[in-house]
């Protein structure tokens, strides 16, 4: 840890944390100085999430928490919003980061399987940023949410990741407008392609999904979770202090139109 870190002390707090990208940054706060606690809705994941937050926590003699919740049940993840506010206090960074996705086309989805997904990002998303406002640090707090392109980007065999998402972020400009006069900031991070997680393996499970994947990304290679990491860091600090409302990529540029510009071809003798 950096002595200096202005993270020491402070109180963060990861929805769907223990897996993934969400789990890169509630290690990135961990090793930082912060006390950290995560939830998700399998006890068994949490666990071994906790275990390796401890690996970091404990040379540091920082707190790690977790909960068993489900963010689509308000009251569920209220309950693990108030366990952690009772035993870290007040926090200083909340991250909203569960997520569910599948492949499939729209006719191939049911009603439940659209719904599902919209339940678990954007319903989700409101019922942690909802119930964790009361429990942030006033004036300073900052809130992140975890986006993906699909809020900005219409994606075959992804319509209800898109609807979801987009309404996640239009969710966090609406939060940063009201609870800005509170002195809490909200943000939203857009990731690229970030390799070895479970969004990866559903989205691009082949060689060949793999290599048309990191074809779109300007600088060529897929992102890590430290990538990610950084941005919540900054988020999360006051280095970021005049940010609000704003919706940030971190994805090798690929937001840019997938650095192939349509496939144009400069003709021979240009
Ligand atoms: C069509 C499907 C389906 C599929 C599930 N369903 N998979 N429909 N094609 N491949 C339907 C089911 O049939 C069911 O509808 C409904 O969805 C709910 O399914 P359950 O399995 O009962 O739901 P649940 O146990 O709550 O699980 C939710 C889940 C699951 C989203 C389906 O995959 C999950 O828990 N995911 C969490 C982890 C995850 O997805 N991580 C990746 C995040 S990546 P019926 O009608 O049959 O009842 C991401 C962006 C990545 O978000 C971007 C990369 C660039
Ligand atoms: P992941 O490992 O599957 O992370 C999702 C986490 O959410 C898991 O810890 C999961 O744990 C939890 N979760 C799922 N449903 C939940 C629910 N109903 N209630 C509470 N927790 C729940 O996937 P990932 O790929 O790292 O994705 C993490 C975030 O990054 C997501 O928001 C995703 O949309 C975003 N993202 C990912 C990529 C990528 O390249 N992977 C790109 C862009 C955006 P449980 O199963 O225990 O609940």
């Amino acid at each position: 840890m950096n002595p200096t870190s202005e993270f020491q002390g402070k109180n963060v707090f990861v929805a769907g944390g223990s897996s993934g990208i969400n789990l890169g940054i509630a290690k990135a706060f961990a090793a930082a100085g912060a006390n950290v606690a995560i939830a998700s809705r399998s006890q068994e994941r949490v666990d071994g999430a906790v275990a390796e937050l401890k690996a970091i926590s404990a040379k540091l003699g920082t707190q790690v928490h977790g909960y068993s919740a489900d963010v689509r049940n308000a009251e569920s993840i209220a309950a693990a919003l108030a366990q952690a506010h009772g035993a870290m206090g007040d926090f200083d960074v909340l991250v909203s980061g569960a997520a569910g996705n599948f492949v499939a086309p729209a006719l191939g989805m049911s009603a439940n399987g659209f719904r599902t997904v919209v339940d678990i990002d954007l319903n989700g998303s409101f019922n942690v940023m909802r119930n964790a406002h009361q429990y942030m640090v006033r004036p300073g707090g900052s809130l992140i949410s975890i986006s993906a392109p699909q809020a900005m980007n219409p994606t075959m065999l992804q319509a209800h990741v898109c609807a979801a998402k987009a309404g996640v972020d239009m969710l966090i400009r609406v939060l940063a407008m009201e609870w800005g006069p509170d002195g809490l900031r909200v943000n939203s991070i857009i990731p690229g392609p970030i390799d070895g997680t479970e969004g990866i393996r559903r989205l691009a499970p082949t060689p060949e999904a793999r290599a048309m994947m990191i074809s779109s990304v300007p600088l060529g290679r897929m992102g890590t979770l430290d990538d990610v990491a950084e941005l919540a860091l900054f988020l999360g600090s006051s280095k970021s202090k005049y940010v609000t409302g704003a919706i940030i990529p971190v994805d090798g540029g690929s937001s840019l139109g997938g650095g192939r510009n349509l496939g144009l071809a400069l003709p021979a003798n240009a």
